[in-house]
């Protein structure tokens, strides 16, 4: 695997492999990865003939009172992980790098994703998704992949980038994988190692609440309405989470729905002691 930690290096590197008809797939990461990154890396390996991955811990998509200082850094892991999963080129640029005039968003151009950038984990971090949207452009720019890979555990993310793609005609296809879980159901995320064992233990909450949710729906319940209900009943059972959101809106413009029945994206984000997590659920109509 070719480490390229400046722009100049990935594109030496991805010059020896562009032929036309070879497919370059992307893999943005901020690092810290577990088994749904490596899914992704799976998924990037079968269909693509050069697989890039970054790892860029992106200070632009965290507010100042977040955890970017605390964000886990794993390089030796991660390089060891993209080895094991037949990555070409892992692109680990620096902060610098990527923001040469500084992360600060009033000191460069930024990628606006109007309306939807405000919706679910937009209304709870403002600021979070121009920063998203703005680093994604930057890489797809700096490697032109023609396939990128993304995962549904980030629903959110996945309606604001695919808005992105088709509205600045960005010439590249976004890949959606499955969300990854441990045994127990609770989704993989690098800031699950926040979490003492206690909190690791009504975590699973999230998870169970969207599978009540999901049973409801196999049942035949289309209101928007009871499934909520029935899922605050679940989280009221663990009070040290706290919901941030807890919605049912329409997959691609992620606005509220009341009727479930034509395809819905149940999506919940909560506090487990300082911790955030999210997790969602796709219903296919
Ligand atoms: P990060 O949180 O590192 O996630 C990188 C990719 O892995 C995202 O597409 C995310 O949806 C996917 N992923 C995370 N957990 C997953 C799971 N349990 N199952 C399947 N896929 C999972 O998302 C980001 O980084 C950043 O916002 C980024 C897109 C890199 C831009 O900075």
């Amino acid at each position: 695997m070719v480490i390229a930690h400046t722009i100049e290096e990935v594109h030496t590197a991805l010059r020896q492999v562009r032929i036309p008809g070879r497919i370059v797939g992307l893999v943005p990461t901020m690092g810290a990865l577990h088994d749904g990154h490596r899914s992704l890396l799976h998924a990037a390996r079968a269909r693509c003939d050069n697989v890039v991955a970054s790892i860029f811990v992106n200070p632009t998509q965290f507010g100042p009172n977040e955890d970017f200082g605390q964000y886990p850094r794993t390089f030796d892991a991660d390089c060891r992980m993209l080895e094991q999963e037949s990555v070409d080129i892992l692109f680990a640029p620096s902060p610098e790098e990527m923001y040469p005039a500084g992360a600060d968003a009033t000191a460069n151009t930024v990628v606006h994703v109007a309306g939807i950038n405000e919706r679910l984990d937009g209304a709870s971090r403002p600021g979070h998704f121009d920063g998203v949207a703005t680093v994604v452009t930057k890489l797809f720019n700096i490697i032109q992949p023609q396939l990128a890979f993304f995962g549904q555990k980030d629903a959110a993310q996945v309606a604001v980038l695919r808005r992105m793609v088709r509205d600045l005609n960005q010439p590249v296809e976004l890949v959606v994988c499955r969300t990854i879980r441990e045994e127990d159901g609770l989704a993989m995320s690098s800031r699950n190692r926040y979490l003492s064992t206690e909190e690791r233990h009504q975590a699973r909450v999230l998870s169970r609440a969207l599978i009540a949710a999901e049973t409801l729906a196999k049942n035949g319940e289309g209101r928007s309405a009871a499934m909520i209900d029935a899922m605050r009943t679940i989280f009221a059972a663990e009070p040290n989470v706290k919901i941030d959101y807890l919605e049912i809106v329409n997959p691609d413009t992620l606005l509220p729905i009341a009727d479930t029945r034509t395809g819905a994206l149940i999506a919940v984000a909560a506090h487990v002691g300082t911790t955030r997590l999210i997790d969602n659920l796709l219903l296919l109509a």
